[in-house]
This record gives C-alpha cells, sequence and structure tokens, in this order.
C-alpha cells in the first residue's frame, strides 16, 4: 500500500493555532528546530541533507502519517504529525510533537497544539485511541501530554535508541470517551500567552 502523502491534508483550525500541512518551503525552519538541542534530546539527529530534502524527509518522522507546521500568530513554532500507529487499525494514531522555537516553550501551546489536533482525530475522523510516546524523563513533555488528557499505558525499557543511548519510553493514550472530559479542562483562550 503507497504511504500516505503528509502534505495531502487539510489544515486544522484551532481557538489560537493553526495547524497547516507543511511545505517545501518549510524545510529550512525544519532543519533548524530538528538542531535545536532540546529537539535533537528527543528525537535525535537530523540527517544532514535536511534542509535540501523537502517535506517529509526534513521532519523527524518520515512519511508515515500527515505532518503540520504549527503557526501561532501566523508564526511557525514547531511541528506536530500524527500517523496510524498500527497496521489494519485505522480506529487507533499516534502523535509526535516538538515547538521548535525556544521562546515559544513552556507557554501552553504545545498543548494547546495536542489539543487541537485530538479534537480534530476524536471529533472529526472519529478515532477511538490516540497515543504518544515522551521518554519518561521528558517531565515537560509528560506534563504537558497528561494536561492535554493523555494517560500512562505502561514505561516500554529500552525501546528505542536515541542520538546513541537507549531510551525507555512512556507509552501513552486517551480514549476517545475520555477526550469530552479532557476537553471540558480546555480553558477559553484569553489571548494573553
Ligand atoms: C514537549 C513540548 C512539546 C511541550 O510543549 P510546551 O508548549 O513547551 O508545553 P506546555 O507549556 O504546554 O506545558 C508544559 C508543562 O510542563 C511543565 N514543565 C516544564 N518543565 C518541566 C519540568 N522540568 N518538570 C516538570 N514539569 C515541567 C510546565 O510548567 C507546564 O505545566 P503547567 O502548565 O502545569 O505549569 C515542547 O516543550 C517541546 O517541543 N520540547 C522540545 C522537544 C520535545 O521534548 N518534544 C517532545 C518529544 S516526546
Amino acid at each position: 500500500m503507497p504511504l500516505p502523502d503528509p502534505t495531502d491534508h487539510e489544515p486544522i483550525q484551532g481557538p489560537r493555532l493553526r495547524l497547516r500541512p507543511i511545505t517545501p518551503d518549510d524545510s529550512v525552519a525544519f532543519a533548524r528546530w530538528l538542531s535545536d538541542p532540546e529537539v535533537v534530546a528527543s528525537f535525535g539527529r537530523p540527517p544532514d541533507d535536511a534542509a535540501e530534502t523537502p517535506t517529509a524527509e526534513a521532519t523527524a518522522v518520515g512519511p508515515t502519517g500527515w505532518t503540520f507546521v504549527i503557526e501561532y500568530r501566523c508564526r511557525p513554532i514547531g511541528g506536530i504529525e500524527y500517523f496510524h500507529d498500527r497496521p489494519g487499525a485505522p480506529w487507533s494514531a499516534g502523535i509526535d510533537i516538538f515547538i521548535g522555537e525556544p521562546d515559544a516553550r513552556d507557554r501552553g501551546l504545545g498543548t494547546e497544539a495536542l489539543r487541537t489536533l485530538l479534537q480534530y482525530l476524536f471529533e472529526s475522523k472519529g478515532l477511538k485511541r490516540v497515543t504518544i510516546d515522551p521518554e519518561p524523563s521528558n517531565r515537560r513533555a509528560v506534563r504537558a501530554y497528561e494536561k492535554a488528557g493523555f494517560r500512562l499505558d505502561g514505561i516500554l525499557r529500552r525501546h528505542m535508541r536515541i542520538d546513541g543511548r537507549w531510551a525507555d519510553i512512556a507509552f501513552m493514550s486517551i480514549l476517545d470517551e475520555e477526550w469530552p472530559a479532557a476537553k471540558a479542562r480546555w480553558e477559553p483562550p484569553d489571548g494573553s500567552a
């Protein structure tokens, strides 16, 4: 089966953020974001030719899903993607996210990008489960994902190699019946962030 085109998707609009499909023009920004030390610590080093490689090849995750630029007040601040995480299970999707601009971290924007995508996946696509897999030591990521509504399923020990080291993975998920309560905690945007 052909892999999905990571650019072939409609934009997803949230209250404050817009998730728009990646374009070749985003390659330079993606290469810069993926070279940021905090992003490298989570995703490993990008390929040397990332800036010359259009669209999905310039992302951390490759052409396995749909990749979006996170825009806050028209400014691109990072990337988010979703992909079907189990063959033959179209009701389940995984998410990867990074806020590439350092000054945009710790302002609630990562949590809001996740909520915006979760709303789309549960309410428009009718998915049953969405997963995400930070390292347990990445406390900021775990906290942001919990705020968005994810719960810990379990720890997968030495599950990945990241930048030449072994990494444990905190496998987290949110189910469709849990989304309404998670959404209810999504405070109305006040525009002050
Ligand atoms: C992880 C990431 C997506 C989170 O997005 P964000 O916009 O920075 O996060 P938010 O501001 O929405 O939420 C962060 C929460 O973690 C908390 N936090 C920050 N640093 C923390 C730490 N060291 N320990 C515990 N909590 C921490 C913040 O206080 C905030 O919680 P609060 O709202 O209850 O105060 C973003 O920081 C990022 O991309 N980091 C670099 C790459 C990365 O780690 N990607 C994730 C790979 S799985």
